[in-house]
């Protein structure tokens, strides 16, 4: 595990973005699989300032979405194609047949996991994939306990995840499931980054990255990954600083 802690939520989205970058130009072609939420918001922006200045080509490779909220659309502020269009494949100028979503309207949601099942064995797996940590350690939507089957799949909600849920959007919107790529398909990836920031995440940061790995706490099942890279804020990293060395 290479961790990298910048000095604040700035510095991690920049660094964030220069791994990113230099993993496009180095597998146009390749898959990648980004994580909604608001972490990765300051990344998505960097990113397009470089694909802009020509310092990368986001369009040279293709996406699949992580994860949705059942019954949210587009339409629906906070819902993660809502954010992902927004924040990043619109501006970044992403043609559409090089993005697989999540359909979180359609009720049938085996089909969509298989789509999107199809859609990752078509391109090879996952070459890379940048993974929130939710606050109950949920990444992607494999809340706790999510059992270790591979694929796709629709998850029960969990409390933690409901209360956190309102953050993101402009009503109340009762939210019960989520669908996902599981973490099993996730580990899969050729690699991994996680990203976090602020003391809000401290504890939760501490639990996946030295805590044992334990469903309890899913971003831990990343641990042993062989080419895992946690680039993090000074916040997020209160509690573990000291027992990881070198600090980069
Ligand atoms: C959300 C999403 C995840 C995201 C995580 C952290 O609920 N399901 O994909 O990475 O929780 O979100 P945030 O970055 O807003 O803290």
């Amino acid at each position: 595990m290479n961790i990298i802690i910048a000095d604040d939520y700035n510095g991690m989205s920049l660094k964030a973005a220069g791994v990113v970058a230099e993993f496009i130009n180095k597998n146009p072609g390749a898959l990648l699989c980004f994580a909604a939420g608001n972490t990765p918001a300051g990344m998505f922006e960097e990113l397009i300032k470089m694909h802009k200045s020509k310092e990368v080509d986001l369009s040279s490779v293709y996406y699949a979405e992580l994860d949705e909220w059942v019954g949210l659309g587009y339409s629906d502020r906070g819902s993660c194609c809502q954010v992902m269009f927004d924040n990043y494949y619109t501006p970044a100028g992403i043609p559409k047949e090089k993005i697989h979503i999540f359909d979180g309207l359609d009720k049938d949601t085996k089909t969509q996991c298989r789509l999107m099942e199809d859609w990752i064995a078509a391109h090879g797996g996952i070459g890379l994939t940048v993974l929130g940590i939710g606050m109950n350690g949920h990444i992607g939507f494999n809340e706790p306990y999510v059992p270790d089957t591979k694929g796709c799949f629709v998850v029960p909600l969990d409390n933690v995840t409901k209360s956190v849920s309102i953050k993101y959007f402009d009503r109340p919107l009762p939210v019960e499931y989520g669908i996902t790529i599981g973490w099993s398909t996730l580990k899969d990836a050729k690699n991994v980054i996680l990203i976090a920031d602020g003391e809000k995440k401290a504890q939760i940061v501490e639990a996946s990255l030295r805590g044992p790995m334990d469903p309890s706490v899913p971003a831990s099942l990343m641990q042993d990954h062989p080419a895992l890279t946690v680039i993090i804020d000074k916040g997020a990293a209160t509690r573990i600083r000291g027992r990881f060395s070198p600090f980069r």
